[in-house]
């Protein structure tokens, strides 16, 4: 190429120079001709010498340029070629851009699918551990993991105790089909058994029970076309609800490193689009088995929690019927505070005016609510018997009138004995003497029965029958032996106190001995009842078993010490409740316990609260606390009220600003206190009432 290249150069150029050429040729030959001057000649030659010289020079000029127009010209169709290339390189990486640009796209909606997958299942997966509520759980569980796979239908089974599978929810969108949780609708399908009740071999044909068996996740793109398993449980459940079972996802229930627990199932996987059947992809199995195991783990805490409540009830209702069990004249008592208070609470959240329009209670309220009427008198395990059950006023572990009336008798012997050495030694006026001793038996008789009518506390003791009492125990008898033998250390570290008169000493009828005053052994924490706002006061002693002491309690059969010590079964109910680790949700427990006998107007104990320092639930157990002790028929020697008699005697502490007016008007209009009435008093309690009557007397 190059050769030819210089050949077509050098003709143009040989053609270019052809005249001059022709020219030199011409004057060549004239001076190789013999007419030329030889001076002219050598001139000439050197002009001719030079002309050619430069001729010369002209045509490699003329050749340079010529070889450099053809390189131009290479140059030029080689950077054509580089364009073109260069053109096509950038065509090429232009589609390539595009390419790119579309796989990012493709990508990123990919990636934003799966973020919102992601999402929702973070979402779910909160929103479940959230869920304490069974029902709501399973519900929550089975619509995310449907709307997760864009599933039409699914099926939640659990497995208990048995060796079996139960359906707990069924849902199947198209067909408007569900089953079970909160629809109220009963599932009514046979349990699946995972081994044959027979021969105890496990059905692995099963889809559901292999994968409960297996543990591990099936996905069956079409049933109809598959024989890896027996779908014959599916058919049937087909037929039976018109639809038709195609493609399946079966994952198991199984909390970390625990036993399968359930199996989910999504039936019919849709198009997101045209909305036909499809199988489940592989990428979704991922997410639904991440929710399943997440559910898993959240029903498993969730069994736990309710096998720990059951636990704490039991526990609870123990406590309760121990302390019901302690007394006859309590029982039942702390059974069924907690039943009406419940009542009364349900009516004060069912009300839509009023003081108790804004008043509700959430699940946990209402289990803070119901232990605290559990345990509201807990503090009696700590209260003996004998101060609960004290019937007469000499009562400590038995009715000590029986040592009494043998010092009557004794006295009535040594009155016989007196006569009868009166007659020996003068027995000039016998009847004067039969008379005297007449009287005194007389006597005798009639102040034992004044002090076994005291005894009994049904009276009022006023003055005159104190001094009376007083002047009984004055009486004197002569006592002949050591009244220090036979006791027990605790009696003999009493009697120190006393100094020890010389036998036969002189006695009296009814005494008051310091022996009779027992002393506190462990004493008042005064800092802690501050801190608890408790403001009752306390005796100086613990007991005071004074005869005289005893006999003059003006009503009933309480001494002060007595009665404290029965009232501080609310300052131990407190103490003891507020040492119990309870959740947050619980903490209000102590207050709702400890505040059934506090009073409107602040003078109830132990806190003297009142109206406006009290919650509403424990308002509401001081009402209960009160009916269910006016109406019990299972107490001992006292005749229940009937309805009418105690719903007068609770206006009268309403009047009295003892219980709360709002609370008793909700009592009387809601029907509670009929409805508790007909399930707990006897038929022979359950007089009319006249409600109205009440309700005016609140706005008078
Ligand atoms: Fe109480
Ligand atoms: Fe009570």
């Amino acid at each position: 190429m190059g050769s030819r290249t210089a050949q077509v150069s050098e003709m143009k150029v040989f053609d270019t120079f052809k005249p001059e050429q022709d020219a030199l040729d011409r004057a060549q030959a004239a001076l190789d001709s013999d007419q030329a001057d030889k001076d002219l000649r050598e001139e000439f030659a050197n002009l001719v010498a030079s002309y050619q010289k430069l001729f010369k020079t002209s045509r490699r000029l003329v050749r340079m340029s010529d070889r450099s127009e053809e390189r131009l010209k290479d140059a030029n169709i080689r950077i054509k070629t580089q364009q073109q290339q260069l053109e096509k390189a950038h065509q090429q990486l232009a589609r390539h851009a595009e390419n790119l640009e579309d796989k990012v796209r493709e990508r990123t909606k990919d990636l934003v699918a799966a973020q919102g997958k992601l999402e929702k299942l973070v979402e779910l997966g909160i929103a479940l551990s959230a869920e304490r509520n069974h029902t709501r759980f399973i519900e929550m569980m089975l619509r995310g993991a449907k709307d997760l796979t864009f599933a039409d239908g699914g099926l939640l089974f659990t497995r208990g105790e048995t060796d079996e599978l139960e359906i707990q929810m069924l849902g199947i969108d198209s067909i408007d089909l569900h089953l079970g949780g909160s629809t109220g609708k009963k599932v009514q399908i046979e349990p699946l058994k995972l081994h044959d009740p027979d021969t105890g071999r496990p059905d692995y044909f099963n889809l559901v029970c292999h994968t409960s068996l297996t543990e591990r996740t099936v996905n069956v793109p079409n049933m109809t076309q598959s024989r890896d398993f027996d779908f014959s449980w599916f058919d049937e459940l087909g037929k039976r609800f018109e639809f038709q079972p195609q493609s399946c996802l079966a994952v198991p229930l199984r909390p970390h490193k625990g036993d399968v627990i359930g199996v989910l199932v999504l039936l019919n996987a849709r198009h997101r689009i045209t909305g036909h059947t499809v199988p489940f992809g592989d990428e979704i199995t991922q997410y639904i088995e991440a929710l399943a195991s997440q559910a898993a783990v959240s029903m498993d805490n969730q069994h736990l929690l309710r096998a720990q409540d059951r636990l704490l009830d039991s526990i609870i209702k123990l406590v309760a019927t121990a302390i019901d069990e302690k007394s006859p004249y309590t029982g039942g008592h702390c059974e069924r505070v907690p039943e009406l208070g419940s009542l009364l609470a349900k009516a004060a959240c069912e009300a839509e005016e009023g003081v108790f329009a804004e008043f509700d209670m959430n699940d946990d309220e209402w289990r803070e609510f119901h232990i605290a009427g559990w345990l509201h008198d807990c503090g009696k395990v700590t209260t003996p018997e004998y101060v609960v059950d004290k019937a007469t006023k000499l009562e400590t572990l038995y009715n000590r009138i029986h040592e009494i009336r043998m010092r009557f008798e004794v006295k009535l012997r040594d009155y016989t004995i007196e006569h009868l050495e009166k007659r020996l030694a003068d027995g000039s006026d016998e009847q004067a003497l039969k008379a005297e001793l007449d009287d005194r038996i007389k006597q005798l008789q009639d102040d034992f029965a004044f002090i076994a009518k005291c005894n009994l506390g049904g009276e009022f003791m006023d003055e005159s029958l104190t001094e009376r009492l007083q002047a009984i125990a004055k009486t004197t008898w002569m006592r002949h032996f050591d009244d220090t033998l036979g006791l027990s250390d605790e009696e003999q570290r009493r009697l120190r106190r006393r100094t020890r008169p010389k036998l036969p000493a002189k006695a009296m009828l009814l005494e008051d001995r310091p022996e009779h005053l027992v002393k506190r052994v462990r004493p008042i924490p005064e800092e802690k009842y501050a801190r608890l706002g408790i403001k009752m006061e306390t005796p100086k002693y613990l007991y005071n078993y004074g005869e005289v002491y005893n006999l003059s309690i003006a009503r009933g059969t309480l001494t002060d010490e007595e009665r404290y010590k029965i009232n501080e079964h609310v300052i131990n109910s407190i103490l003891m409740l507020e040492q119990l680790p309870f959740p947050k949700h619980m903490a209000r427990i102590p207050e709702f316990a400890g505040g059934h006998h506090e009073t409107m107007n602040g003078s109830g104990y132990p806190r003297r609260l009142n109206k406006q320092q009290m919650s509403i639930q424990a308002r509401i157990l001081a009402v209960a606390d009160i009916f269910e002790a006016l109406t019990a028929s299972d107490r001992p020697y006292k005749t229940p009220k009937t309805l009418s008699e105690a719903i007068r005697i609770m206006n009268f502490m309403r009047k009295d600003e003892h219980i709360d007016g709002e609370l008793f008007d909700l009592f009387l209009n809601s029907g509670v206190y009929r409805s508790y009435a007909e399930r707990y008093l006897k038929p022979d309690q359950l007089d009319a009432v006249d409600i109205g009557e009440y309700l005016n007397a609140t706005s008078e």
